[in-house]
């Protein structure tokens, strides 16, 4: 400690200087606590473990289901996704995690997609590829390929992230991971609409309302007023590709708790508190106490680092900080309510105007922003596990239906939509932010050491999203408690990156 020391105060050689902070580190924390086991807190365990090693004890949360808005839903024996369940082919860290978990990658069932208007179908895919090309050229003209050229660049950007993460840069703050992904260019999406972006790029009026709107309203279940980051997440959701985890997307959240060896506790944050605790040596330690109404009663446990993996919205998570100055807020913007209805049965194609028996049999209807549509979106789907007796959402003329829509579904409602049905199941949820440009990024740094990984969801929410933004908190809390300043926040990473090589 003394040559250390030394050095330090005379500030000489900053190599010697980490080499002899290297020979005597700080020791790592001894417990780490996150609030919910979706696919954020998960992910976050399992990066926790990779940067702080295995003696530390980590302890997840969880007041649900392991998975959160991952989960599956049984209808007639068979399992469905209920929510999250498209996986983009670019997204690195759930590829990942599914070939590291031993699991295996499913493709959804191809659709031919309809656009409805509230009166008629503006679009109708055919299962001919050059029909379709004749018919986007013909009511398009060149949209739809600068829309590809249009995500291709953002997710070249998107993709640095990988880059420095692998080189263990972190981000304290949302704005500024997202800057450094895409400049300024990313940051101001966030203060636009996707349509007025689009429309500043000159994509036509029509396109926006007949292709981009409606993959926002499937999506997000809100239409072109929300942010531009957000809505290139969403338009990325249009390219081919996709795919889901046989068996259920929450499994990667099951494996990724199993493979992080921490502890699960199943039970109900109610309140952080900061504590102050006397040291041996006369100093005195900020720790955090972890409040909890667990199956087995009230339990209080203290921690050096607190990572919230849930929205501290309205609603949501419920959890209250206390003792802390300046006090630690929670959000009040509301989350956007997606029902999720299942129905096995027969579509009733007149209801969109297509005259029985409808010449193209569609199997995916977007819709446009009409106000008296009561629902956004509807798809046959197909079960999480496949069964090998080829696409069953093909084989048999009776499909399963996935609805969204903001309400449940009436009774009514239900026989306009379906000639005929015998099942019928649904799941509400909290779905997503509502997005309402300029967007106001929650921070990431709640206090010293207690972070808030969901802020990333008010750029977009999404799985891979979670684990971007899991993977940066267990960087940054590394760095912060080591104090290895110069992994964070650092401008120009790439130039960075290749001088370190
Ligand atoms: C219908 C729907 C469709 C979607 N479609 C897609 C898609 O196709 N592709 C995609 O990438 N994304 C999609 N998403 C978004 C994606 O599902 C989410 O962004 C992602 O799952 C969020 O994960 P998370 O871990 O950050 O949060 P969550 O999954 O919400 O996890 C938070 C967890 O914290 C728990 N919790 C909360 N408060 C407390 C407390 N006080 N104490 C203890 N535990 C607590 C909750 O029970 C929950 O399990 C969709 C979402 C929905 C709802
Ligand atoms: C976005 O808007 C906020 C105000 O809401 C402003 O402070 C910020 O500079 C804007 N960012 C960009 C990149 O335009
Ligand atoms: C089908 O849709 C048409 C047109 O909206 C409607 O008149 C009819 O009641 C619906 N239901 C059935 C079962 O045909």
């Amino acid at each position: 400690m003394g040559v250390c020391a030394g050095l330090l105060y005379a500030a000489l050689f900053l190599a010697t200087l980490r080499a002899c902070l290297a020979e005597e580190p700080r020791n790592p924390p001894s417990k780490i606590a996150i609030v919910g086991a979706g696919i954020g807190g998960t992910s976050a365990a399992y990066f926790l473990r990779q940067k702080f090693g295995k003696n530390v004890q980590i302890d997840l949360y969880e007041k649900e289901e392991v998975g959160g808005r991952l989960a599956t839903l049984e209808m007639e024996g068979k399992l469905y996704e209920a929510g999250g369940s498209v996986i983009h082919p670019m997204n690195l860290h759930m590829k990942t995690f599914v070939k590291e978990l031993g699991l295996s990658p499913r493709s959804p069932s191809d659709n031919l997609v309809g656009i409805y208007n509230g009166e008629q179908f503006v679009f109708q895919e055919s299962e001919w590829f050059l029909i379709n090309i004749i018919k986007m050229l013909w009511q398009y003209g060149l949209n739809f390929l600068r829309m590809h050229m249009w995500v291709e660049d953002m997710l070249d950007k998107f993709m640095r992230i990988y880059r420095y993460q692998t080189y263990d840069y972190s981000f304290s703050s949302t704005e500024s991971l997202l800057h450094a992904m895409g400049g300024r260019d990313f940051t101001a999406y966030l203060n636009t609409t996707i349509s007025e972006t689009l429309e500043k790029a000159g994509f036509s009026h029509r396109f926006i309302e007949e292709i981009v709107t409606p993959a926002m309203r499937v999506n997000y279940l809100q239409g072109g007023k929300i942010n531009s980051f957000v809505g290139s997440v969403s338009l990325a959701g249009t390219d081919s590709g996709l795919w889901s985890v046989e068996g259920g997307n929450s499994l990667v959240c099951t494996g990724l708790l199993y493979a992080s060896n921490s502890n699960l506790i199943r039970g109900t944050v109610t309140s952080v508190q900061q504590k102050t605790r006397p040291l041996k040596s006369g100093d005195t330690v900020t720790l955090y106490e972890v409040n909890a109404e667990t199956e087995s009663g009230s339990q209080h446990v203290l921690y050096d680092i607190v990572i919230i993996a849930a929205p501290l919205n309205k609603g949501l998570s419920s959890i209250k900080f206390l003792n802390f100055d300046p006090p630690i807020k929670t959000f009040t913007r509301p989350y956007q309510q997606t029902v999720a209805t299942f129905i096995h049965g027969q579509l009733n194609y007149s209801f969109f105007g297509c005259p029985e028996p409808c010449p193209n049999e569609l199997s995916a209807i977007l819709t446009t922003d009409n106000p008296s549509l009561f629902i956004n979106s509807i798809g046959a789907v197909s079960p999480v596990k496949s069964t090998g007796g080829g696409d069953p959402s093909k084989s048999t003329d009776l499909k399963v239906w996935k609805v969204f829509s903001p309400e449940p579904l009436s009774k009514d409602q239900l026989h306009l939509l379906f000639k005929s049905y015998h099942a019928v199941r649904s799941k509400t949820w909290l779905a997503y932010p509502r997005y309402s440009p300029p967007e106001k990024l929650p921070p990431i740094i709640l206090h010293d050491r207690i972070y808030y990984i969901s802020s990333i969801e008010w750029a977009a929410s999404a799985m891979e999203m979670s684990a971007v933004s899991a993977k940066n908190v267990a960087l940054l809390s590394h760095h912060q408690w080591h104090g290895i300043d110069e992994k964070v926040d650092q401008e120009n990473i790439l130039e960075k990156i290749k001088s370190e090589l």
